[in-house]
């Protein structure tokens, strides 16, 4: 499983552990499958590469479903609808929904579809990129940057890490996660197999349950 270990609740280190819905999930998928489950944690835009080239069987990283990607990978069955939302200083009245972004320095993660949206709808010059979500969240903390497109989940845990920064309730985009794997990989079709158990018999639902439910 190709990972980038820096989104929690999906993926994130517990000491030297990489932990989090995915991992948890991709493991029982493993399990069903019964084969061995390995992660390795890489860039986010390394993922599809490495599935790609075969240096990985599968990705896994609340990766949102494209039309893009449907040309480089296979997707399973989706898993989760994420929501793409604005995160701005708490003191921050101007700016209340995706409209007033226009102009504005916006802070992404490298290679997400908050990246790829962004720079279509506000343009390169004011995207700034960052290898990891959370360096976004700072930067906007330190008040580098303007806001931070990122999903809402992560931006769920970064906001509560972090004082005085703020979620809009006017969201950006919505999109569905599910796993990549290789053209015509055989697999996909075993994992949907496994997926419909594991969402069937209550698994997936515990899951979610562990890392997101539970603090709502
Ligand atoms: N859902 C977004 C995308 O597919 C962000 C995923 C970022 N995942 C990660 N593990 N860093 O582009």
């Amino acid at each position: 499983m190709a990972t980038n270990a820096e989104f929690p609740p999906y993926e994130f280190y517990e000491g030297e552990e990489i932990v989090g819905i995915d991992a948890e999930f991709a493991a029982a998928i493993a399990e069903k499958l019964g084969m061995e489950l390995k992660i390795e944690d890489m860039a986010f835009d390394s993922i599809i590469p490495a599935v790609q080239s075969g240096k990985a069987d599968f990705g896994a990283a609340g990766m949102t479903v494209t039309e893009d990607r449907m040309k480089e990978v296979d997707f399973s069955d989706t898993y989760y609808t994420g929501r793409q939302v604005i995160i701005v200083a708490e003191d921050n009245t101007e700016i209340t929904g995706p409209d007033e972004l226009v102009g504005k320095k916006i802070g992404v993660q490298q290679g997400t579809t908050g990246d790829i949206y962004a720079t279509d709808d506000y343009g390169d010059e004011n995207i700034e990129r960052y290898n990891k979500g959370f360096e976004a969240v700072q930067a906007l903390k330190q008040g580098k940057i303007d806001a931070v497109i990122i999903d809402d989940q992560p931006a769920q845990t970064f906001v509560k890490e972090t004082e005085g920064l703020k979620i809009l309730e006017t969201e950006y985009v919505e999109e569905e996660y599910a796993l990549c794997f290789k053209k015509d990989s055989e697999l996909v079709e075993k994992v949907n197999d496994a997926i419909a158990e594991l969402k069937e018999d209550g698994t997936f639902d515990k899951i979610i349950d562990k890392y997101i439910g539970g603090e709502k």
